[in-house]
């Protein structure tokens, strides 16, 4: 008898800029390493050569939300298909910048985009593929303006005004409320020690069940 070997994990991180992603994958990357996990850190939009040229495009021209929405989920399709369901088949796991919550809580909730089509372009392009686990950084917009301020010069969504940040925070936790069992909702307004403790205590069992 062969044993298969055991899917990897997707954990996604999700949150308005200048939550705390960033700082807080990297993080994760490092208990996942001291753990000998494999794992790959991928980002949306991008993630794939075809995501990336995608990006640049989203983050700097002026279009459409609809075609914001679909470029967005074509970048995704790409990024599923070419990397992300590859590594998880072959015991890897996969740690995304975002994934398709962003869409509802940006396209969605901060433009106000039908809900119900995001739904159908989900059910398309993902399937029955969604996160194991989604990491919301949850941060009021004002503090997360504060925090991102400085740290690189603002593309496209990031010169958005603090009403916009607003509803994409309301739209991720309308998306937390429609998937309780992945979410797990952090309070980002703490410290980063504090932070990464909580996050410790939810990764540390995903990581014991898998050894
Ligand atoms: P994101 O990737 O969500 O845009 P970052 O991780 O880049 O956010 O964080 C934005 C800025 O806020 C960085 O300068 C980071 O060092 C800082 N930061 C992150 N978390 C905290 C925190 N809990 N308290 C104070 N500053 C923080
Ligand atoms: P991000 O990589 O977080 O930006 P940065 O490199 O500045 O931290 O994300 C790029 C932007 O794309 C971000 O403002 C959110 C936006 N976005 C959407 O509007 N919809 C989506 O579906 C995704 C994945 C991102």
């Amino acid at each position: 008898m062969t044993i298969k070997k055991q899917k990897g994990r997707f954990i996604t991180f999700e949150g308005i800029d200048g939550a705390g992603k960033s700082t807080h994958i990297q993080f994760v990357s490092g208990m996942l390493t001291k753990a000998g996990i494999d794992h790959i850190i991928t980002r949306e939009p991008g993630g794939t050569p075809l995501g990336e040229q995608l990006r640049e495009i989203l983050l700097h021209q002026k279009m459409s939300v609809a075609t914001e929405a679909l470029l967005m989920f074509a970048a995704r399709q790409e990024h599923l298909e070419q990397k992300i369901l590859p590594a998880l088949q072959q015991g890897i796991w996969v740690i995304s910048d975002r994934f398709a919550d962003a869409s509802f809580a940006y396209q969605g909730a901060g433009k106000q985009f039908s809900w119900e089509k995001l739904e159908q372009l989900e059910t398309w392009v993902l399937g029955d593929t969604q996160p194991d686990l989604t990491l919301l950084f949850d941060l009021p917009a004002e503090i997360a303006e504060e925090r991102r301020s400085g740290t690189h010069e603002p593309d496209k969504f990031e010169q958005e005004k603090n009403d916009f940040f607003q509803r994409a925070q309301a739209g991720y936790l309308k998306r937390a409320g429609t998937y309780p069992e992945r979410f797990r909702v952090i309070d980002s307004s703490q410290s980063i020690a504090v932070i990464q403790s909580k996050i410790a205590d939810i990764i540390q069992p995903m990581i014991d069940a898998s050894h």
